[in-house]
């Protein structure tokens, strides 16, 4: 089969993540997850003292942390300058203020260029997820998806991953970084118009990830 490159995008809680590695797990292809390497840098500008609220500061060193991402599905990782962080990006202090960073143009282009490397050096494919993979990333990928899911069952997977986490708190806290990721001038989060949309809101995960491997099939 030729190298496949699927796209995967959509607001937080949609099962983009969990659908993503099983999809090519399943069918052998890599998997990037771009949430993880904003994070990554955002969780940098907070250990570094950067201003989180200064654009301009964020932007004068969006260069410098070498973020490096391992794509096997079956266990992916990310590093900043050597420093495995994957459990540090997913810490409320990074959350909320991961858009803030990703918002930062200078960041957008140096993020966006590592996700082209990664997805054109692929050997069998990748199944890249995020918010701007089908419109910016790779407006030539084989296949789009974007994965949508009511705000409510959005809060609920979401308090579930948080192991008990107020739902009502955790779903202010979604759609407020989801409006904040939608309103920014650079590359926000939207569905391409050549993608298929997947509304999740009454699909168990296995029903998600058959639907969008079914998909990918018939495009290889
Ligand atoms: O997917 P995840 O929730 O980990 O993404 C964290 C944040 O990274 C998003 O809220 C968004 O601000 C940013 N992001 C982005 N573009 C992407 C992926 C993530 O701006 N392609």
């Amino acid at each position: 089969a030729k190298p496949v490159i699927v796209a995967i995008d959509g607001p937080s809680g949609t099962g983009k993540s969990s659908t993503s590695r099983a999809v090519a797990a399943q069918l052998g292809l890599s998997y990037l997850d771009t949430g993880a390497q904003y994070r990554a840098i955002t969780w940098w500008m907070v250990t570094n003292g950067i201003d989180i609220e200064d654009p301009s500061a964020i932007a004068a060193v969006a260069g410098k942390p070498e973020i490096v991402s391992g794509t096997d599905p079956s266990g992916p990782t990310i590093t900043v300058d050597g420093v495995d962080v994957a459990a540090p990006i997913r810490t409320q202090e990074v959350t909320s203020q991961v858009s803030a960073v990703s918002a930062v143009p200078e960041v957008r282009a140096r993020i966006t260029e590592l996700q082209r490397s990664i997805a054109t050096s692929a050997e069998h494919g990748i199944v890249v997820e995020g918010r701007d993979i089908g419109t910016t990333v790779l407006p030539d990928a084989d296949l789009k998806i974007f994965l949508t899911a009511s705000p409510e069952a959005r809060a609920a997977r979401r308090s579930g991953e948080l192991k008990g986490a107020d739902v009502h708190s955790t779903r202010e806290a979604l759609l407020k970084r989801d409006a904040a990721d939608s309103s920014r001038k650079t590359s926000p989060l939207a569905k391409a118009d050549d993608a298929v949309e997947v509304d999740t809101t009454e699909l168990t995960l296995q029903q998600v990830i058959e639907c969008v491997v079914t998909l990918v099939e018939e495009k290889r």
